[in-house]
């Protein structure tokens, strides 16, 4: 690594700032080698601080040249300030002065992508977390809230479009005969949700009618070439805008609201005050361009977004330890807006089968933390899924335990108490528990325990006196940091199935349900259910009540009843789940001990049931007919062998397809959808189940069945149906393979979002060569490696093949480390989340384990930014 290695910084260490700035006057002067940035930072000492001498400590960054610096009227000589470690130290100042700020910087060079930058010919920001110190001197800190006023200075021919948080105030001519842009944002923001955007772009327009009656301007904006494709996102922020009125009565609160789809992008998107930034891929749809799975994407981002415009905007974070604050509680938000449109189980089942597979895996590995980490030595490393989709979980376990109208009862209660505030997690809660008058105490541990906690459930029942008992127990392993834990509030909801599938009532502390949620707090308690007239099947944790490994000893029998009969949805999903990775686990027992695999499955049996019942939504038949993915089950493995789980889900997926290849047939004969392509759910629900179904059904072997794929990918009209045609096509490697490949690159060259989905398939197709296939798209001329979702796409493709990736000659992880070591000062962010796979390497088999830590040693031996560091050096801890 190097010499001074990175520091973390504490939670603990929080101090408010020793000034605040009450008003911030940007001056942009935009070109296209160097943009000249004016700031006048309206500033006063904090009356909260304890030091009324402490010097104005300014963050910045090595890319801002400072041109000159004055308070008030009054130039500063150098002896009068220092630049040290990037930050502008000024040591004597008044108590309230205007400092004013000349800086220069160059969008252009900066491959970052945070801070001000270029994407193809416009300029864009992205601030969060702390980009804006690439821009200019600042407090760049979310509890520095100030009211913007930004003026942009442009060559009108190539920048027509100028945008900035708020409201256009004043637009003119310069001098030299340039124009500008003057915005004013009157709520109060800290620097990471500014933006700015610049740039020869087309616009969509559409208004909004709010719950009191003011109309919303509501504006995309996008390069010309991909106006026709935001339809859907606008449709998209309408529903979302009356959704959050209706279920959590918040207002949009300007008179206009925007969204820029940029190309080039570090994440899905930014929901900057009044402006909000989007990766192009989580805002561009059309049918013939984008599939089902990337339509959901685009609503639940563009929603996301605008949620954040009160949970995040209006009340945001004291500091970036409190980051779940506003993302959890988003995300939450988000996730309940798609279920309330579409399918609420099977929102809830991707959901969880997400959370399962990437975040259970994340907790297990060198980087666990909790949702709100008490260190960190680079924020951008903490946007993970903990903080995201744990953070969410533990909202939502929040909102059982509450209950629907106690759950807004707090949220007004929050967003009432602290509107205009930047505050902590112990803020949301207390004002949950104070709506309520309950109290959330031992709960409050889930957002300090990092780690899944395993709760472990055995039964007994008594026919006499009809009495059923649930022991449970609960335990938290040891996590980085956190080697042992306390008990946790584990809301665990329940219920009991008869003999013939029935749902059985019982007495629970006095009266009758069907369904209860049990309050797990001990480590080992025991729940007991009276009036139980048989012995039950017990059905735990339904909805998926709490993030936690649940493992009770079910019987094939049991998991097949429960899978046709549970009332609860969500676990019949999980019941088929948990069958199939019993299987496949016996599987690769087998395949390691070089023993023929076995010929027979339970599974035959639950899913021609499941086939044959017409009541059934599609779409959950399409969830229970996926078989555990090659990333879920390397998650529950002991030690992960890679090749061992390929084979076992090939081995099992082909024996279902030919046990059951008719039933298969007349599924994709029967789930066609008439008329226009919708991304509505039933339409999606059709198709997702008709493709399930034809990759199935090729699997058995069948000439007919290849042909109908080909012909599918021939005769599509929309994506998701030329896409997984195509990618049938490739994975059975059909002699067509080839040939289609290319045809489909020729058909999309010309679009990016597409060229995208090509290049991933192409990178995951496993064949002889793969690891030179991968090397050669990355040298494609529509390849690009300033592009993170180009890279993305070819890194990712890489990932899932294993033959290349997990090659035991370890040229793949060689591969994946090089990428990393050339983009390590390049774009620090990208290449710090491009080592995930590596930080699994004490979970692999000792021989790739071995190959996986050389390649992490290698990294190590270079000078690297704080985000590779904090990743490598956690991992090799
Ligand atoms: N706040 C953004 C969201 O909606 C994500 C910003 C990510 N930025 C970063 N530097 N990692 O989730
Ligand atoms: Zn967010």
């Amino acid at each position: 690594m190097s010499e001074q290695n990175p520091s973390a910084i504490y939670l603990k260490d929080y101090k408010v700032p020793e000034f605040l700035i009450d008003k911030t006057e940007l001056t942009f002067d935009l070109d296209e080698t160097q943009t000249i940035v004016t700031s006048r930072l309206h500033l006063r000492r904090n009356p909260e601080s304890n030091s009324a001498t402490a010097p104005l400590v300014l963050d910045g960054g090595e890319d801002v040249k400072l041109i000159g610096v004055a308070i008030d009227t009054y130039e500063l000589p150098k002896e009068e300030y220092s630049l040290v470690n990037d930050k502008l130290i000024i040591t004597a100042t008044p108590n309230e002065f205007i400092l004013t700020c000349e800086t220069l910087i160059e969008p252009q060079n900066n491959t970052k992508l945070e801070g001000l930058y270029r994407s193809s010919s416009m300029f864009c920001t992205q601030c969060e977390a702390e980009g804006f110190r690439h821009i200019t001197y600042y407090l760049d800190r979310p509890d520095v809230m100030s009211v913007f006023t930004t003026t942009i200075i442009g060559d009108e021919s190539k920048y027509p479009v100028m945008l900035s948080n708020g409201n256009e105030i004043e637009r003119g001519k310069t001098e030299e005969g340039k124009t500008f842009v003057t915005w004013n944002d009157p709520f109060p923001k800290p620097a990471y949700l500014f933006a700015l955007v610049a740039g020869d772009l087309n616009v969509i327009n559409d208004t909004f009618v709010t719950m009191s009656g003011r109309e919303v301007a509501l504006q995309i904006y996008t390069e010309p070439h991909n106006i026709d494709k935001v339809d859907f996102a606008m449709d998209s922020l309408k529903r979302s805008m009356k959704w959050d009125e209706e279920v959590y009565g918040r207002e949009y609160d300007l008179d206009i609201f925007m969204i820029v789809a940029v190309d080039d992008f570090n994440m899905g998107a930014m929901e900057n005050k009044g402006l909000n930034i989007f990766n192009s891929s989580c805002l561009l749809a059309s049918p013939k361009t984008t599939t089902d799975d990337a339509y959901l994407r685009v609503e639940a981002v563009v929603a996301h977004e605008y949620f954040h415009n009160w949970s995040g905007n209006r009340v945001t974070c004291r500091d970036w330890f409190q980051l779940s604050l506003k993302e959890g509680f988003t995300v939450f938000r988000d996730q309940s807006f798609s279920a309330d449109t579409h399918s609420s189980v099977v929102k809830r089942v991707e959901d969880v089968s997400f959370l399962k597979t990437a975040q259970f895996a994340e907790d297990a590995g060198p980087m666990a933390h909790p949702i709100r980490p008490a260190s960190f030595i680079e924020i951008s490393n903490f946007y993970t899924l903990t903080i995201y989709e744990k953070g969410s979980e533990v909202v939502r376990m929040i909102h059982t335990l509450l209950g629907e109208e106690g759950f807004r009862k707090g949220s007004d209660l929050y967003f009432e108490r602290h509107d205009g505030q930047a505050v902590t997690c112990d803020d949301f809660v207390a004002a949950m528990e104070d709506a309520n008058d309950v109290d959330l105490s031992q709960f409050k541990r889930w957002y300090s325990q990092a780690g899944t906690p395993r709760v472990t459930v055995t039964d007994e029942y008594d026919e006499a006196s009809k009495t059923y008992r649930l022991h449970m127990s609960q335990m938290t392993p040891p996590t980085p940091g956190q080697p042992t834990k306390l008990s946790l509030h584990i809301p665990v909801k329940v219920g009991l199935v008869s003999a013939n599938n029935e749902p059985l009532s019982f007495v629970y502390e006095g009266n009758t349900h069907d369904e209860t949620v049990l309050h797990l707090k001990d480590a080992e308690q025991t729940f007991v259910f009276e009036n139980v007239t048989e012995q039950p099947v017990p059905s735990l944790l339904r909805e998926f009540s709490a993030p936690v490994k649940l493992n009770y000893d079910y019987s094939t029998e049991q998991l097949l009843q429960l899978m046709s009969g549970d009332a609860d949805g969500f676990n019949r999903w999980s019941a088929s789940q948990q069958l199939a990775v019993n299987e496949l686990n016996q599987l690769i027992v087998q395949y390691q001990a070089g023993q023929t695999l076995s010929e027979e499955t339970q599974l035959l049996k639950g899913f021609a049931t499941l086939l044959s019942d017409k009541t059934l939504d599609p779409a959950m038949v399409a969830l229970i007919l996926a078989l555990p993915s090659q990333a879920y089950m390397s998650e529950l493995a002991e030690e992960i062998d890679p090749h061992g789980i390929k084979a076992a889900r090939k081995h099992l997926r082909e024996l279902i397809a030919k046990g059951l290849e008719q039933e298969f047939k007349v599924a994709y004969e029967t789930n066609t959808t008439d008329g226009p392509y919708e991304a509505t759910a039933e339409q999606i629900a059709k198709r997702s189940l008709k493709n399930a179904a034809l990759a199935y059904w090729v699997a058995a072997g069948s000439d007919e069945a290849a042909s109908v794929a080909v012909r599918q990918y021939r005769n599509a009209d929309n994506m998701t149906d030329q896409f997984a045609a195509l990618s049938i096509i490739v994975n059975f490697d059909l002699p067509e393979a080839d040939e289609l490949l290319n045809a489909f690159y020729e058909q999309w060259k010309h679009e990016a979002l597409v060229v995208i989905k090509w290049l991933m398939l192409s990178a995951a197709r496993e064949q002889e060569n793969g690891l030179a296939n991968v090397k050669s798209l990355m040298e494609h001329p529509n390849f690009d490696i300033k592009n993170p979702n180009k890279l993305r796409a070819v890194i990712g493709g890489l990932g899932q093949n294993t033959q290349a990736f997990h090659n035991l000659d370890g040229s793949g992880y060689a591969f994946l480390a090089d990428q990393i070591i050339l983009m390590n000062k390049r774009n620090p962010q990208i290449a710090s989340r491009l080592c995930t796979p590596l930080t699994r390497w004490q979970r692999m088999e000792p021989e790739l384990s071995g190959l996986m830590k050389a390649q992490l040693e290698r990294i190590a031996g270079e000078d690297l930014s704080k985000d590779v560091y904090e990743v490598v050096s956690k991992s090799l801890a």
